[in-house]
């Protein structure tokens, strides 16, 4: 299908192609100079001590469960929606997932309130998940989690240069994860990065990313080392020099492009206020700086989504779906440890929404003739 305005696209020039051929002519394509360069410049953009850039977001969030020592018998809260890689994380550590609400149609972020509800003693981790890139409550959630001694993992997927309260997303928690998958504010085709300001955990989230090696291929090269030892069971999560640098072009874009896609938001905002109260926009006066990573909006209960969605495709928009909630899969129904009437909002909301599309190069006209389809698809279904 080749839609007239996409869901999502990326901003994608020469710089990134030049950026490219210079790694390809060093010839050295493995985790090294480049990569190094990258964390330390994305450490320095969100302010974090250390930055790891690892194979995808997923990789990240599965060290991060690792790193706060998840296991079989604990415990790890999580929203349910969300896509699910959040929650496969926590299970490939064996530990039982604990599914949260979220706030309310206006808040699709994890609920303080639900997780002071979920607490057992076998709680060990949270994870939130910055929805859109809307900032959770974090203040409150930190608090809560200091209080019991559980370990705080920021899924920042959405969040990339996101802030709250002159702070950025991923470092209010005790590890940040990114992902840079091709439809994420700064892109590397696949890419993730972890970021944490305490040393101990970062040298842990090292040895894991790279099979428990006490050097790499890097080191050895540049003649720092001879060998190594292994001291844990590790993985190979390592990216590479190719997606590196595409990575340092794209931060350096981040900030500007982020900028666009709140402008459009707010015209999105706007536009669509002439369709109230039928068709709602969650975060609306949402505390924080958000990337604007999607653009949900919520249609009235009882109406037709897939028909809905038809009617919008019919005039070449792509709209999506963020997200079915993960305690509804097949692989996730009877497994963990769910119950239904504990996520009401998750329930209402996940029925009801529809993501519009958002990235920088979208042209205000467009925003313009999409809430024009979101009009007209209301007026078929009511
Ligand atoms: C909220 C969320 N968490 C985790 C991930 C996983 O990231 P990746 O696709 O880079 O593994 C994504 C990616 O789509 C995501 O949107």
């Amino acid at each position: 299908m080749s839609w007239r305005i996409p869901l999502s696209d990326i901003d994608l020039g020469p710089e990134e192609i030049s950026a490219v051929q210079d790694v390809l002519q060093s010839r050295w394509l493995t985790m090294g100079a480049v990569t190094q360069e990258f964390e330390r410049e994305f450490a320095a953009y969100v302010g974090a001590q250390h930055a790891l850039a690892v194979a995808n977001g997923t990789a990240a969030l599965h060290l991060a469960c690792l790193a706060a020592g998840l296991g079989p018998g604990d415990e790890a809260i999580v929203p349910s929606l969300t896509f699910v890689a959040t929650a496969n994380a926590v299970r490939y550590t064996g530990a039982t997932l604990v599914f949260a609400d979220v706030v309310s149609q206006n808040d699709l972020n994890i609920s303080p309130q639900s997780l002071e509800r979920l607490l057992t003693d076998r709680t060990r981790a949270i994870i939130v998940v910055h929805y859109g890139g809307y900032a959770c409550d974090m203040p409150r959630i930190m608090a809560f989690a200091r209080e019991h001694s559980l370990f705080v993992i920021e899924d920042a997927a959405h969040a990339v240069g996101s802030d709250l309260d002159g702070r950025k997303l991923g470092t209010w928690g005790d590890v940040g994860c990114f992902s840079f998958f091709s439809n994420k504010n700064l892109t590397t085709g696949e890419g993730g990065m972890l970021t944490t300001d305490r040393d101990a955990l970062c040298e842990k989230l090292r040895l894991l990313r790279s099979h428990g090696m006490t050097t790499l291929t890097w080191d050895r090269h540049k003649g720092h080392a001879w060998s190594y030892d292994v001291i844990g069971l590790g993985y190979n999560y390592r990216i590479d020099e190719i997606r590196a640098a595409l990575g340092r072009v794209q931060l350096s874009k981040l900030d500007r492009n982020n900028a666009r896609r709140r402008h459009l938001t707010q015209l999105y905002r706007e536009s669509l206020q002439e369709l109230a109260p039928q068709i709602s926009v969650p975060f609306t006066h949402h505390p924080g700086v958000s990337s604007a990573h999607i653009m949900p909006i919520l249609l009235p209960p009882g109406i037709n989504r897939v028909s809905f969605m038809e009617s919008i495709k019919s005039e070449g928009i792509q709209t999506s779906i963020h997200y079915p909630p993960i305690h509804k899969f097949t692989a996730y129904h009877s497994s963990d440890k769910t119950n239904d009437d504990l996520l009401p909002v998750t329930e209402d909301v996940s029925a009801r929404e529809v993501t519009l599309p958002l990235y920088p190069t979208l042209a205000e006209d467009d925003v313009i003739t999409i809430v024009q389809a979101v009009r007209a698809a209301l007026v078929k279904h009511n």
